[in-house]
């Protein structure tokens, strides 16, 4: 059964590969991300990242997303991309630039959501890529909400915009802090990483989430206008990373203020939370999360048992025919597939001691049968499958961190 709209595989570092997307697509998603890829690492010829790029024809049109900042080399590499793409004869469905990921080893280079802070490059990198990429090959962005604590470059009309260096945004600050103005700066590792303070409002600021919400919308209008396709917008601060609420009435306003299409992005983990966001004016609706183990997302209804231990073999079979040095991922693929389901535990004690397909298989055959026919002694711990359509809301504080 597939949707009447779009829904989306969000980007997901550590998550994203091949077999995954595979598996996404044939229970519906619409299009499928690739894990964020380091345009740095293409251009070294690093081996692992050019590993990230490798796709199956039966993928269909899939969207690489890249990470950088510096406009000249990721545009060199998006078209580097597009042509390899169209030399092995795999289609592209997009190459989308991250500007949102808030993990210390991306921001402290001036990537990802450290972008945010950066406001005159941002729109310099879509330019250069869009020049280099032929006009088949449309360009997004996907990027997080501004933060309400104020940082140079969060505001976008107090913001120099291009080539500024840490020392510049200082002097900006302490020019404001001799004329007076009432600002307190206080760096915390957050703003370490991206080497530039904060500009902390008084208290008594009750504007704060407002401003925030409007240099959201003014760098989404600058992405617009430098020439991105689309966007996808995820609705919280690169501060927050998982936690919180993803702010869906700022995604409604920047959607419904936008002529380009806007993907929405946070905590989708059911048809409603995706209906939701289409009723806000989503394009389409980006799941990550929840589609984590969980590819019967896409098409609405909780698998079978029996579908559980099919897309695990699935999953084994192909890591093992094509990238058999990633088995070890498994471990983590195939206890999110059985999440919640009984004797979960004993499953994931067994999968740490895999590292061979056979390990991996035998494992699952093991599971199998305790859980069919010597069900009873295996039961020892009782879970219950995730209900239509939706799957467990994880706890925020163990994720990677990552993306
Ligand atoms: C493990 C993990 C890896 C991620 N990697 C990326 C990434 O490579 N690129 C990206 O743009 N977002 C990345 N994200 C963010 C997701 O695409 C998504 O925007 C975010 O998880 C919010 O959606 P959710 O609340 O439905 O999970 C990642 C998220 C997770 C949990």
């Amino acid at each position: 059964m597939k949707r009447p709209f779009d829904t989306f595989l969000a980007p997901m570092a550590g998550v994203n590969d091949f077999a995954f997307r595979l598996i996404c697509k044939e229970q519906g998603a619409a299009l499928t991300y690739s894990e964020m890829v380091s345009a740095r690492g293409l251009a070294s010829g690093n081996a692992a990242t050019r590993e990230l790029l490798f796709a199956l024809p039966e993928e269909g049109p899939l969207a690489v997303q890249i990470f950088g900042h510096e406009p000249a080399l990721m545009a060199e590499q998006a078209a580097w991309i597009a042509a390899d793409f169209k030399r092995r004869g795999q289609a592209l469905a997009l190459i989308d630039i991250n500007m949102g990921c808030p993990a210390r080893k991306i921001i402290k280079h001036g990537d990802g959501a450290a972008l945010l802070t950066h406001p005159g490059l941002a729109p310099d990198i879509v330019k250069a890529c869009r020049q280099a990429l032929p006009d088949t090959v449309p360009l997004t962005v996907k990027f997080r909400k501004f933060d309400k604590i104020r940082h140079f470059g969060f505001a976008p009309e107090a913001f120099m915009p291009r080539q500024v260096g840490e020392e510049e945004i200082l002097n900006q600050v302490q020019d404001d802090l001799l004329s007076g103005t009432p600002y307190r700066v206080s760096p915390s590792s957050w703003e370490h990483s991206i080497g530039c303070p904060r500009v902390e409002e008084s208290r008594a600021d009750a504007n704060a989430e407002a401003r925030a919400a409007e240099a959201t919308l003014h760098f989404a209008q600058d992405l617009e206008e430098a020439g991105v396709s689309a966007i996808a917008l995820h609705g919280r601060s690169a501060r927050q990373m998982y936690q919180g609420r993803a702010d869906r009435e700022l995604f409604g306003m920047v959607a419904q203020t936008l002529s380009i299409p806007v993907a929405a992005s946070g905590d989708v983990f059911s048809t409603d939370d995706i209906a939701d966001y289409l009723s806000r004016g989503a394009a389409a609706v980006m799941v990550a999360r929840g589609a984590r183990g969980n590819p019967w997302i896409f098409r609405g209804e909780p698998p079978t048992l029996e579908e559980r231990f099919a897309a695990c073999r699935r999953h084994l079979e192909l890591l093992a025919a094509y990238q058999p040095q990633h088995l070890i991922t498994l471990r983590r693929h195939f206890a999110w597939y059985f999440k919640g389901v009984r004797s979960a535990s004993a499953l994931r004690v067994g999968l740490n001691q895999c590292s061979s397909a056979a390990d991996f298989g035998r494992v699952l055959d093991e599971y199998e049968e305790a859980l069919t026919a010597g069900g009873q002694a295996a039961a020892t711990q009782a879970g219950s499958a995730p209900t239509a359509g939706q799957t467990a809301r994880p706890d925020p504080t163990s994720l990677e961190g990552v993306g």
